[in-house]
């Protein structure tokens, strides 16, 4: 069989299950509840009063890097004492934008087409400015 084919047979079978589910369980469409006691993760909705570096922070980075985030994760895995980025008082711009543009460690680079370079240098703006008080 050619891998066309198999992909076919594949995505057929993943849709006759998924119909099956919807049939068995139709409110398993709906969103999970939110575990109690774990933190949400921050969107827009979140802070719809944010301009600026921060809106722009919260719209490329805090999918990582707030609460319950990977980058938060492997930060505070790495020993930091803050792994809450707009919780620290020692983030130069410069750093930010070096981390941001090359990727460091486990963060993938940032391109310019998806974050363009005055974006990057107001969420590098917000962050040197920190700590914030803000609710991560
Ligand atoms: C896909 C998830 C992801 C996104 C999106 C992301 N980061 Fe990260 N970031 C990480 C991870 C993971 C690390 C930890 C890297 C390591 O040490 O392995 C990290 C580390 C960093 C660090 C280094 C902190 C330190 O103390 O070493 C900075 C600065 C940083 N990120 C800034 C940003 C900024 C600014 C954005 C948004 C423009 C962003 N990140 C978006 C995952 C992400």
């Amino acid at each position: 069989m050619t891998g066309w084919g198999a992909a076919a047979l594949a995505l057929a079978g993943c849709a006759g299950i998924a119909a099956a589910q919807a049939d068995d369980a139709p409110e398993a469409a709906a969103a999970p509840a939110p575990r109690p006691g774990m933190p949400q993760p921050i969107t827009m909705a979140k802070r719809p009063d944010a301009t600026g570096g921060e809106a722009l922070y919260v719209e490329y980075c805090a999918m990582c890097h707030t609460a319950n985030g990977m980058g938060t994760g492997l930060l505070q895995r790495a020993g930091r004492p803050q792994p809450l980025l707009e919780l620290r008082d020692n983030l130069p711009a410069a750093f930010v934008i070096a981390a941001a543009r090359n990727g460091i460690g486990n963060m993938p680079a940032i391109p310019r087409g998806e974050v363009s370079d005055e974006q990057m240098q107001a969420i590098a703006d917000y962050l040197a400015a920190g700590p914030h008080e803000v609710a991560p």
